[in-house]
């Protein structure tokens, strides 16, 4: 038995702080499997109950970013620029500022995750345009950077396996939340795969996976802190997910919706953080003077054209159809749409956003166990934003179902999703703050 583990569990159990070696022990023994499930639980909960001081996170941070390969971008010429989301629901900015960052000069070299819990993830999106594939070779993926300055990829097996095996267990032992647990698990695989520039979304809001605001800011400002002491810049936006940041909610229908925001088709809130944060990569980046440079340049390469050129240049690259840039239709469709209605009259004074993404999983278009199969074509796409005024009847948003849907599910969540009021409630910030790293 390992007692080192031990001794280390009942000391985070009693809030004192971690030695260095306690936590590289701690991630050795993560990574080689040594310690069991337990244990590792265990630890986790401490961790999770009694947090962790700066030096501490960094260590862990650092020891987790080592657990395995860490990726060499030496061969990519430019600014590698990088942007990493802590996951929210209908929020599909990676499919626009990718490419929209990409066709203004910077190199975007995008490691992407899969859905988790009730958050989509972007390869589930990217594999729902046919032939699209996301694992790439390092030399391949490196070589497609290059030559087209964007790829978005898997992240390869041997990359932060100690986060693959940490991220598994916190799902299921309600570890999730926790500062010092999300700083170590985003930050570990930006330091492991290689950009000069980070830009994070961090969400706030009862779609995110921090319960209050305060703790959104503090993920944001430890994350940037930590971050730039590594030598990258890194800087975040706390953004809103009280409601879905888009309308779309699912695979398919969410490609479809970050084409129509490149094709200049669709303004909004998806559009608006999605410019925000691509202008933050442009200006780490030095690729513009400032962040309203930055937009002008951005917005220039929606309405030219070469954003959507860009993102149809990738598709094909990775084996994709790049035609479903110019038709939607050629993505897979549901078999049947259903409008969800509201019961009563009156204003839409809150949403469950977690709910809508568990709704959205319940009709295939994200997994409950870790081997289910997507439904590429299905998920919800809403009708209202918060403080719209609807009637009896009208519906809140349509359900895109296929043969695999748990309508009844999905529906018995819905029910509970929504408070209409009679009043109509205060507007919420889209952006909530801006989180620099220190000048340079
Ligand atoms: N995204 C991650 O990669 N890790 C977390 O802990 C939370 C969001
Ligand atoms: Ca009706």
């Amino acid at each position: 038995m390992n007692t080192g583990v031990l001794e280390a569990i009942c000391r985070k159990r009693d809030g004192k702080a971690l030695s260095p070696e306690q936590i590289a022990g701690f991630v050795r023994g993560v990574t080689d499997g040594s310690i069991p499930d337990y244990q590792l639980g265990a630890m986790l909960m401490a961790i999770y109950l009694k947090g962790m001081d700066q030096r501490e996170t960094v260590d862990l941070t650092i020891e987790m970013a080592r657990s395995g390969d860490m990726l060499n971008l030496d061969g990519v010429e430019g600014v590698k620029v990088d942007k990493h989301s802590t996951g929210g629901v209908g929020d599909t900015t990676t499919l626009i500022l990718a490419p929209l960052a990409a066709a203004c000069g910077a190199k975007v070299a995008k490691m992407s995750g899969r859905g988790l819990g009730h958050t989509g993830g972007t390869l589930d999106k990217l594999e729902s345009i046919p032939g699209m594939s996301v694992s790439l070779s390092p030399e391949a993926f490196v070589r497609q950077v290059n030559r087209i300055g964007l790829a978005i990829v898997g992240q390869t097996g041997s990359l932060v396996p100690a986060d693959k095996k940490l991220y598994a267990l916190r799902d299921v032992t309600g570890t999730v939340g926790s500062l010092p647990l999300v700083v170590s698990s985003v930050l570990s695989k930006k330091i492991a795969s290689g950009a000069d520039v980070v830009v994070l979304d961090v969400k706030a809001g009862n779609g995110s996976v921090m319960p209050t605001l305060e703790g959104s800011m503090a993920l944001a400002r430890s994350m940037v802190e930590i971050g730039c002491r590594t030598g990258r810049r890194f800087c975040a936006l706390v953004t809103d997910m009280d409601q879905p940041l888009g309308t779309h909610i699912g695979n398919a229908l969410e490609v479809k919706e970050a084409i129509s925001v490149l094709q200049g088709a669709c303004e909004g809130p998806l559009k608006k953080v999605s410019l925000q944060l691509a202008a933050r990569m442009l200006t780490g980046g030095g690729l513009a003077r400032d962040v309203d440079d930055a937009l002008v340049r951005l917005e220039a390469a929606i309405q030219n054209g070469a954003s959507l050129q860009k993102l149809a240049e990738m598709i094909r690259c990775q084996g994709g159809d790049p035609r479903v840039t110019e038709d939607t239709d050629r993505l897979p469709g549901a078999k049947k749409i259903l409008p969800f209605e509201s019961p009563c009259a009156g204003y839409v004074a809150s949403m469950d956003t977690m709910a809508l993404g568990n709704g959205a999983r319940l009709l295939g278009a994200g997994r409950i166990r870790q081997e289910d199969a997507i439904d590429p074509a299905v998920g919800l796409v809403m009708r209202v934003r918060l403080g719209d005024r609807v009637e009896k009847g009208q519906p809140l948003l349509d359900l895109h179902l296929g043969e695999h849907s748990d309508l009844a599910g999905c529906t018995r969540l819905l029910e509970g999703a929504f408070t209409i009021t009679g009043e109509k409630p205060d507007p919420r910030p889209l952006i909530h703050s801006i989180v620099e790293g220190p000048k340079q």
